[in-house]
């Protein structure tokens, strides 16, 4: 006898999609093909709907204290968030600052995370290298968190990791098995142009975007990849933004570097204009948003597989926390300072619809595409396929019922992330997940939260080989 079979629903895999059933039992898909009804404690009937493997979400920042503040959710409100948009497994990162070990930060990190209802991973960080912090990286690799992040800016919120950390960590990583993740923006091209801000007193929303340019970004990009080159390892690229950057992916890729390029699905449908808005302040985020042309290079990338991986980086702050330094006019309105803003947006809940309905029902990916982008390609490089990211006997039985014919608008209240504004109110989405089931339990059905708190388990990863030596997704 099965807990649960899901019958009659179109699985979706990378570069497939076959119609059959799904049998689950102890929380791991135990077969796939024809059952009856009887088979099993419950059925769910998916005639019509998409059968996805969970959403995995590589890059979100929660209760992370960052330029003063905290974040809108605890690690369990988030994992409800996530639920409700198709996310089955996330990971975080460490919090660190100069003197801690990256290794303990890590153990501090998955504690904070037990209380998720889905499963979860913890990125270490890196802001130096040295004897201690460089040896914690065999301690990482073996603890199952084989992958740590760093800034190369924010050197005043000492948070950057200077070039010579960066090369020592890469050659660390080929040794161990380890994979960085770069924050690539060039630290002296922001802090030239911040100061030239501050020299010309105008601080504006639209300034932010103008001090991060696309050549900021695309400057530290070359380098990481060039020090990634001179190493010979692989590495993740966060956040990319832009075709300038891309393009440098494109140049490695075609010699079969592994340089594995992340975007979010913010960077696909916000646009700059966003900063000339009095409230552009809460649409701050580091690398900033880019143009609705530049977003559309973002999609050519996605198309020819430059970018293999969709991020959220999730960092929710409700106006009070975004807002919490800045000073009022007479008029009350607020005093334009971007220094004093905390950089993030909320995008978890919304990274699969987004995907689903701009990209999917949009014609410009399948949805095979976004399995790879939001599930299997992450667990691939992160280290947990097939444990995640794939519909096979023996994976976690962690699955995405989707309903392509859905629509919905986005709106604050939709979303379940305590934030009391939506960037992207009014949005229009075709395509939204309509039951999400993690170890084989449904955890949310019918637009209701069934999922507990502590549930969660901590995932184990462990990077192929292969992936760091050859670009092969
Ligand atoms: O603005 C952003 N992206 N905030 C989160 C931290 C980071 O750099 O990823
Ligand atoms: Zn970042
Ligand atoms: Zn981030």
């Amino acid at each position: 006898m099965y807990d649960l079979i899901i019958k009659n629903g179109k699985l979706v895999y990378d570069s497939y999609t076959i119609e059959n059933d799904i049998a689950v039992k102890d929380g791991k898909i135990v077969q796939i093909g024809k059952f009856s009804d009887e088979q099993a404690s419950r059925v769910v009937d998916a005639t019509g709907k998409y059968v996805l493997p969970g959403g995995v979400e590589a890059h979100m920042h929660c209760m992370a204290p960052f330029q003063g503040a905290l974040g809108a959710n605890t690690f369990y409100e988030q994992s409800i968030s996530a639920a409700f948009g198709g996310v089955t497994t996330f990971m975080d990162f460490a919090n660190m600052s100069r003197g801690q070990s990256p290794f303990e930060q890590v153990k501090a990190r998955r504690k904070e995370m037990e209380e998720s209802a889905i499963d979860y991973s913890v990125h270490g960080k890196f802001i130096e290298a040295n004897e201690s912090t460089l040896k914690d990286i065999d301690k990482l690799v073996e603890y199952g968190t084989p992958t740590f992040k760093m800034f190369m800016t924010y050197k005043k919120e000492g948070v950057m990791a200077e070039d010579e950390t960066i090369l020592k960590v890469f050659q660390k990583c080929k040794e161990v098995k380890g994979l960085p993740m770069l924050h690539c923006e060039s630290n002296p091209i922001a802090e030239n142009n911040i100061r030239e801000c501050e020299e010309k007193n105008d601080l504006s929303w639209v300034n932010f975007a103008k001090c991060k340019p696309v050549l900021c970004e695309a400057e530290a990009f070359s380098r990481a990849v060039w020090f990634a080159k001179y190493v010979d390892t692989g590495i993740i690229v966060v956040h990319t933004t832009n075709k300038e950057a891309l393009d440098v992916a494109r140049e490695a890729h075609s010699k079969g570097f592994p340089v594995y390029v992340e975007t979010g699905p913010h960077y696909l449908t916000l646009f700059d204009d966003l900063y000339e808005r009095e409230d552009g302040y809460l649409a701050i985020c580091s690398p900033p948003l880019r143009t609705p042309k530049q977003a559309e290079e973002l999609w050519d990338g996605i198309k020819d597989k430059t970018i293999s991986l969709i991020g959220s980086d999730d960092c929710t702050f409700d106006v009070d926390e975004k807002s919490m330094f800045l000073e009022k006019d007479s008029d009350g309105k607020f005093i334009q300072d971007f220094r004093k803003v905390v950089n993030g947006l909320s995008g978890l809940e919304v990274r699969l619809p987004i995907m689903l309905s701009e990209g999917v029902n949009k014609g410009r990916i399948s949805i095979n595409d976004v399995v790879a982008l939001t599930s299997t390609n992450i667990a691939k490089v992160y280290g947990c396929f097939p444990q995640k990211g794939i519909l096979a006997v023996g994976s976690d039985a962690d699955i995405v019922i989707v309903d392509m014919e859905k629509e919905v608008t986005l709106n604050k209240d939709l979303l379940h992330n305590n934030i009391s504004y939506c960037l992207h109110e009014g949005m229009q989405i075709k395509g939204y997940p309509q039951m999400t089931i993690s170890h084989g339990n449904i955890i949310v059905e019918d637009a209701k939260f069934y999922g507990e708190k502590f549930a969660g388990k901590f995932v184990e990863r462990s990077i192929d080989k292969n992936i760091i030596k050859k670009f092969d997704l």
